[in-house]
């Protein structure tokens, strides 16, 4: 006779409060914190579609040995969410309904509590809609306490000025009370901001504000090369890609946000001494390669790997002399699960279908376009500077708009997958054509002169024969050349 009773499959607290928290480091925790701030506005801001919808919204971080805090403006948690959801270690399935037509990214129910059993022992979240406020305390007790899965929330009077959140943390852990000590002197403080700059950059650019100990952060730039579109033979201009599959919109843009590189810059890139490398350098790089944003969050950025297509698919690997090459593909959803990204919010998931889709065709169809630009123009650096230096940078949505709809053309390739049929997909792109190109006299005649020198010798001849030391090694290679070409002409 058998005999039936039950095994426990009860979670533990320890698995969330000790063990979950080891998987994301403290600038993730911190991130996943200011994603649920930009979820905020989406559910609660109006006019989200205009050309600056985060504008008026603000994120402050503030840390130092005492203990960290985020506040917002960004509408609050409402109350009948906080006492059903937003305390939960996960999302229950009902959840999805409330975000449906919001572009938010919150999936799992989960990025909050992490975030506060990473950094410390004790916390107060308080919030205020426009209709109510409370506060819920999250004590070392109740921490340690296995038996207790609910928490006191209290309603409160308006205790906060603004329609916000705000989420102060205590008793900060050991490791991170040593990261936090020095507040804005920090290695933590630099590595947030810089962090913020690039995973934000499209939300800043777009009129949010995020502080951190009193820095306002400045978003890195996501711009690219667009030629005056009146009239002209030939123009510099990305390649754009443009779909609504499956209910994911998709913006690609990939073209030049600077010069093509001179033979220096490229020998920079390649040099070790870093002052050297930075006097040797025309612009940043900062922004060469793919970036990748879901819901308006950088994902991936300035990526120059095979995870983005460099060096497959009959690509070149990617090299200095490819520096001026950028390109961004901004996928949107109302359904965040939708989005290829993985999950912890900063990657992309490489295996997701649509990813793969846009990656093989178009984002390789776009590099193509300008890694081969780059090779035609090799040696006729100073001629594209001539182009290129006059050519103005665009963000990528403004250039999209300006095109008009008859130089766009259907893509005819259809994205399928085997687990669904007839996905709704509208799919358009736009390929440069006006590209300039070297003249053709200039390419058959010229042929590239480069060696290598000791410095001390370059600085000698260029004192011998300029008359001073700081000149460009390239400029001191044909003063030298011209010299003995007039002396051979005589
Ligand atoms: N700053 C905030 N402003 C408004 N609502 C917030 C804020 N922080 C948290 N919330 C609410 O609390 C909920 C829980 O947040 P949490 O980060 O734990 O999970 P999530 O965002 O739903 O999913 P994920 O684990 O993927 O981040 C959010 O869905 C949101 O409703
Ligand atoms: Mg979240």
């Amino acid at each position: 006779m058998s005999e039936t009773s039950s095994a426990s499959a009860k979670p533990t607290k320890n698995f969330f409060v000790e063990m979950l928290t080891r998987d994301i480091s403290l600038e993730d925790a911190i991130l996943d914190l200011l994603d649920n701030c930009v979820d905020g506005v989406q559910r609660s801001a109006e006019g989200v579609d205009s050309d600056q919808p985060y504008s008026g919204y603000w994120a402050e971080i503030s840390f130092s040995n005492e203990g960290f805090k985020i506040e917002d403006n960004c509408g609050g948690i409402p109350i009948h969410i906080a006492r059903k959801y937003a305390f939960r270690l996960g999302r229950p399935p009902e959840m999805d309904d409330e975000d449906r037509n919001k572009f938010t990214i919150g999936t799992y129910g989960i990025g909050m509590k992490r975030a506060i059993f990473k950094m410390g022992m004790d916390a107060t979240v308080c919030a205020q809609t426009k209709e109510d406020s409370f506060s819920v305390a999250i004590t070392s007790d109740w921490m340690k306490d296995e038996d207790d899965w609910t928490l006191p929330l209290e309603e409160t009077g308006r205790s906060l000025d603004i329609e916000g959140t705000q989420i102060t943390i205590r008793q900060l852990r050991p490791g991170i009370e040593e990261m936090c000590r020095e507040g804005n002197k920090s290695k933590l403080h630099s590595a947030i901001i810089g962090q913020i700059r690039y995973q934000y950059s499209y939300i800043l650019s777009k009129g949010f504000a995020v502080r951190v100990n009193g820095y306002s952060v400045t978003p890195a730039p996501l711009e690219l090369k667009w030629g005056s579109p009146v009239n002209t033979s030939f123009a510099i201009e990305p390649y754009l890609y443009e779909a609504t599959i499956d209910e994911v919109e998709i913006n690609l843009a990939v073209g030049f946000y600077r010069p093509t590189p001179t033979q220096e810059e490229i020998d920079a890139e390649t040099i070790v001494d870093r002052a050297e490398a930075n006097r040797l350098r025309r612009g940043s790089k900062d922004i060469a390669g793919w970036t990748i944003i879901c819901n308006d969050r950088v994902v991936v950025y300035a990526d120059r790997t095979l995870l983005t297509g460099w060096g497959g698919d009959g690509l070149p690997k990617y090299h200095p002399q490819f520096i001026s090459i950028a390109g961004i593909v901004h996928f949107r959803c109302e359904d965040a699960k939708k989005l290829p990204v993985n999950t912890t919010k900063r990657g992309i998931d490489a295996s997701s279908l649509i990813y793969l889709y846009v990656k093989s065709n178009f984002m390789t169809k776009g590099l193509k376009i300008f890694t081969s630009y780059t090779n035609k123009w090799k040696g006729y650096t100073q001629e594209e500077h001539e182009i290129s230096d006059n050519t103005p940078v665009l963000v990528p949505q403004k250039i999209a708009a300006q095109i008009p709809k008859e130089n766009w053309k259907d893509v005819r390739r259809r994205f399928s997958s085997s687990e669904k049929k007839d996905i709704e997909q509208s799919q358009r792109q736009f390929v440069p054509t006006r590209l300039p190109e070297p003249k053709r006299d200039q390419a058959d005649s010229k042929v590239r002169i480069s060696y290598s020198k000791e410095i001390d010798e370059v600085e000698l001849v260029a004192d011998y024969l300029l008359g001073e030391c700081e000149v460009k090694p390239s400029k001191v290679g044909e003063v030298c050349f011209d010299h003995i070409l007039g002396k051979a002409k005589r």
